[in-house]
């Protein structure tokens, strides 16, 4: 990767290659993305009430703060409101939602100082979304819902885009995760027992690249790429949306990011629904993708994050 595309002018299917091959998009924000941002702001300052999320760690434990934010991420997900708001803004930035389909948006906050580091506010270590059953196709979306610093913000790691790592991918099966990880994730608040695809090997956090952007602007990248979760020590909470799309003719065409060191068990395209009418993926465009033993993933597979 060497590109950061600020507000480019190139349609979709151009935007998507780049993706592919590794290079990072930057839309600022627009009224469909902010629409999205402010809803969930909206969320999270009612949960609150009189305390300021961005500071609520320092008046309250860490016990209360989990009891606020958990309902959050459910009641967030499955709202009308944010599946319109979602289906909007991905056709605004030029998506066609016939050919688009979306899983379901994610509400994450990272406290300051590792007041809460694991569950529900899990600060991700060096990862490729890849090594979790994401298909090589693909596209992160990342939004922050307030302004973010450098020290509250997310990393990619491009020297290794086209570097393999030794990890765990290997074990990870993702039917399985589903079946009995994610639904205990509120249990977990002081430590995470969840076993996790790592890199197992010294990773080098630098070079990295940070992008400061307004709230509802958006970070467009492939899920192939490797980045983090930046330790907050901002001294406030950090709140962001995160999506991610995969489009139906580059998975039958198997147009992808390459594959350096992903070898999980299982694929999460079943996750995704047709943005224009929420029709499920063909099954088979999944069982292209699939590679674990016939009908496990019909037998264990939950919707993702209930
Ligand atoms: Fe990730």
């Amino acid at each position: 990767m060497n590109t950061i595309y600020l507000d480019s002018g190139s349609g979709d299917e151009v935007r998507r290659q780049r993706l592919y091959a590794g290079q990072i998009f930057v839309i600022s924000p627009r009224p469909a993305t902010v629409a999205l941002c402010e809803f969930a702001k909206q969320m999270i300052e009612d949960a609150f009430g009189s305390v300021d999320p961005l500071e609520a760690q320092y008046q309250m434990p860490v016990e209360q703060y989990v009891a606020i934010v958990s309902p959050l991420k459910p009641k967030f997900i499955h709202h009308p409101e944010t599946k319109k708001l979602l289906r909007e803004l991905v056709a605004d930035c030029g998506c066609d939602l016939n050919e688009t389909y979306l899983d379901v948006p994610r509400l994450r906050m990272v406290t300051s100082h590792g007041y809460l580091t694991s569950g529900v506010g899990y600060a991700h270590h060096l990862h490729r979304d890849t090594w979790y059953s994401a298909p090589l196709a693909q596209l992160n979306w990342w939004l922050p819902i307030y302004g973010i610093e450098s020290e509250s913000s997310m990393a990619f790691h491009p020297a290794y885009w086209s570097k393999g790592v030794k990890n765990g991918s290997s074990e990870f099966n993702y039917y399985t995760w589903n079946s009995d990880g994610r639904k205990n994730a509120a249990q977990h608040i002081k430590t995470d027992t969840r076993k996790q695809p790592k890199a197992e090997e010294e990773m080098e956090v630098d070079p990295q690249i940070r992008i400061i952007l307004p709230p509802g602007g958006v970070i467009l990248f492939s899920a192939a790429q490797m980045h983090s979760t930046v330790p907050n020590t901002s001294g406030r909470a950090r709140y962001s949306i995160d999506f991610r799309t995969v489009n139906l003719a580059d998975l039958r065409a198997g147009r992808a990011a390459p594959n350096v060191d992903s070898h999980p068990v299982g694929t999460s395209l079943r996750d995704f629904v047709r943005g224009s009418d929420g029709a499920p993926m063909p099954d088979e465009v999944v069982q292209k993708y699939d590679n674990a033993p016939a009908g496990e993933g019909v037998l264990v597979y939950r919707p993702a994050e209930a």
